[in-house]
């Protein structure tokens, strides 16, 4: 590969405990070798946590983001939610919207299109999740799904910069489960295409998720279309994760 910036997002999910930025140690050190610099890392852990990611990780090139946020910008009487104005206040500088987990427990385009929305207004990146679950894929339904998620999410949007792309295929995450390298680059150069036609002159960033490992990423590397992975299991052990890197600037 390669000498491209990648972006490696680790979404940790439902995992971690203050002890966990102990593990941030090795990561810290290998961002700061110079085959590395262009690895722009960024952890998604549990709001619990976030406080103290955000602490460990001041001064160095990681940054931190987090898994969701509210659709109402600013506050509110809504019990259990977080807003995006809360997450930047904290110092977050990213935020996962429309991960197929959220989608599942009740996100619906229209909600994600509002989060992204309030995201923005607080000057947030937005990490912004699309993909197909296994029976659309199965009745090739895929580019119209990809399409009806972009354009719904994307609606009345007018910062793009901020914005990155994860295509997240759902019958992919967790299940070790991956595309094969033919389809991976034709459904991410037809998200490309419909990210041409809601904005012709941004060039976005795509970013792959769904069981990528420190086996397959080679793999995944080769694939020329994409610009980095958001990581979920794989990207709670270090050692994992840093081969993940590793292995991406081969
Ligand atoms: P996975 O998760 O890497 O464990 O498949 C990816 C994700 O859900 O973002």
């Amino acid at each position: 590969m390669t000498n491209k910036y990648k972006y490696f997002v680790a979404n940790w999910k439902m995992y971690g405990d203050k002890k966990s930025v102990n593990s941030l140690n090795k990561v810290i050190k290998i961002s700061k070798i110079s085959k590395f610099k262009r690895a722009k890392i960024i952890y998604c852990p549990p709001y619990t946590i976030l406080g103290d990611f955000i602490k460990k990780l001041k001064n160095t090139n990681i940054k931190v983001g987090a898994q969701n946020c509210h659709f109402i910008d600013g506050e509110g009487p809504y019990t259990g939610f977080v807003s995006s104005k809360m997450i930047k206040q904290i110092g977050s500088q990213y935020v996962i919207v429309g991960h197929s987990e959220q989608r599942e427990s009740g996100d619906t385009d229209i909600k994600i299109n509002k989060k992204i929305l309030s995201s923005l207004n607080n000057n947030l990146n937005v990490i912004f999740c699309v993909g197909e679950n296994l029976k659309q894929k199965k009745k090739n339904l895929t580019k119209k799904i990809l399409s009806y998620q972009i354009k719904k999410g994307l609606n009345k949007v007018k910062n793009y910069n901020k914005i990155l792309i994860a295509y997240e295929p759902i019958w992919s995450i967790g299940t070790g489960r991956i595309l094969s390298e033919r389809e991976l680059f034709k459904n991410i150069e037809s998200i490309k295409l419909i990210l041409k036609n809601v904005k012709k002159h941004i060039q976005f960033k795509i970013l792959y998720g769904g069981s990528v490992n420190d086996k397959n990423i080679k793999f995944l590397s080769k694939i020329k279309n994409i610009d980095g992975f958001l990581i979920g299991g794989a990207s709670q052990k270090p050692n994992k994760f840093i081969d993940i890197i590793k292995k991406s600037y081969i």
